[in-house]
């Protein structure tokens, strides 16, 4: 049958990305992958499970295994508000909506608020996942320029002038491609913007509880409440194969937004949700998360000392005091897709940077910028750090042989 003729407009944009197809090498049990996103197995509470799912069984019996409201499970959210508070969210449980992992709340954002020809501003690079759950309702991309201290907020403000920007994403503690974390600063006039503009911010905020050095930064939510969606998950510190996310919106998006998902999954698993209830009220994620951030930290190291110790010059990298993720950006020529291959030959895989960017024109603020191919992403959280020493290296060899040939052509 010819499935081709069947396509809806929206589905030939779902192309399956290039990035799969290096996660798929990547996985091949002969590659060192840094390439991939995935929390270390080391970190998932298995020794709790058995007594979590007792007291779940005790507690709600058959609910557990029940339909149950699309808003998420009652304990849960109940059990999240402390945990929110602590991080600088104050909400209440009527705002806090459960999702099929955070991925699932861009989905629903994309059905709510974006129509085709809309436009999102997004910060160049920017995550993947938030481009493939939104690019299905037909929106055009903005980029907003970022640096080391995350978005530009001058950029921000030119983009939203230009006008016709739907909503803005944004993931701005250790962003997932490069690490970076939105200075204090930046955020007070982030949250300025969005009041002036009277714009929408989605404030994606996986891995602000991965901190190994530094203090913690309030997140945009707590400067622009009413202008804010605030997504985070708890694939990062209790289990991605859950699939539990947490959207705070105000009462009317979170209206729309359960609405909009009651026709795609109903709700995210109740077991799950059960389970996290009692991992998050039984105080085991406030317990168990320094050993996390302790098994990570010798990973970041190792991975910023071998770059120091082996990188050529004129090569820089984001020093992250969070996440899971290192940018390293190249000298002028370097091409991040050859060197991608180079590696590849000796074992190692990262994803070259060029993914991450939005395709946006140039006159709607965007176009690759000039740097972009000579960057790539590397993750430190899934590998030992002499396996992480070892990649660098590897990854290092191939970039001076690479800037050796560029240098005599
Ligand atoms: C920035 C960002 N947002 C969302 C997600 C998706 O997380 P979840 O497992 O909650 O769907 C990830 C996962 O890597 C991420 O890096």
């Amino acid at each position: 049958m010819d499935f081709h003729r069947l396509l809806a407009d929206r589905t030939e944009r779902m192309e399956a990305s290039a990035i799969r197809e290096i996660l798929k090498v990547a996985s091949q049990p002969e590659v060192v992958s840094l390439a991939g996103g995935l929390p270390a197995a080391e970190s998932f509470p298995l020794d709790l499970l058995p007594g979590l799912l007792d007291a779940v069984v005790r507690k709600y019996g058959a609910a557990s295994l029940q339909y149950d409201a699309s808003e998420g499970f009652m304990p849960l959210r109940e059990a999240l508000l402390p945990h929110l508070a602590a991080r600088g969210v104050t909400t209440t449980v009527d705002q806090v909506l459960i999702t099929s992992g955070s991925q699932g709340a861009l989905d629903g954002i994309g059905k709510t608020f974006l129509s085709p020809g809309d436009i999102v501003a997004v910060e160049a690079p920017t995550y993947l996942g938030a481009l493939q759950a939104f690019t299905p309702y037909q929106p055009r991309y903005a980029q907003v320029e970022a640096d080391d201290d995350g978005l530009v907020p001058a950029s921000l403000d030119a983009v939203l002038s230009a006008g016709g920007v739907k909503l803005i994403y944004a993931v701005p503690t250790f962003q997932n491609p490069t690490g970076r974390t939105l200075s204090i600063e930046r955020r007070h006039r982030v949250a300025e913007i969005l009041r002036r503009h009277d714009a929408l911010l989605v404030e994606d905020d996986p891995y602000s509880d991965l901190r190994y050095v530094g203090e913690r930064v309030p997140p945009i939510h707590s400067l622009a409440p009413d202008h804010v969606i605030y997504l985070t998950t708890l694939s990062k510190t209790f289990s991605p194969g859950l699939r539990l996310g947490v959207c705070v919106a105000s009462p009317e998006a979170f209206r729309w937004l359960v609405i909009a998902r009651q026709g795609v999954d109903l709700h995210t698993g109740t077991l799950g949700q059960a389970l996290a209830s009692e991992y998050l009220a039984g105080g085991y994620l406030d317990e168990r998360l320094p050993g996390i951030v302790e098994f990570y930290r010798p990973r970041r190291e190792a991975m910023l000392t071998t770059l120091e110790r082996t990188m050529p010059e004129g090569v820089r990298w984001t020093q992250p005091e969070g996440g899971m993720f290192i940018w390293v950006t190249g000298p002028a020529g370097l091409d991040a897709d050859r060197l991608y291959e180079a590696t590849l030959a000796r074992g190692v895989a990262f994803v070259p940077g060029r993914h991450f960017y939005a395709d946006a024109p140039p006159h709607d603020g965007g176009g690759l910028p000039a740097d972009a191919t000579s960057t790539f992403r590397m993750n430190f959280t899934a590998a030992e750090p002499a396996v992480i020493e070892r990649a660098v290296e590897v990854i290092a060899e191939a970039m001076h042989e690479a800037l050796r040939a560029q240098a005599s052509s």
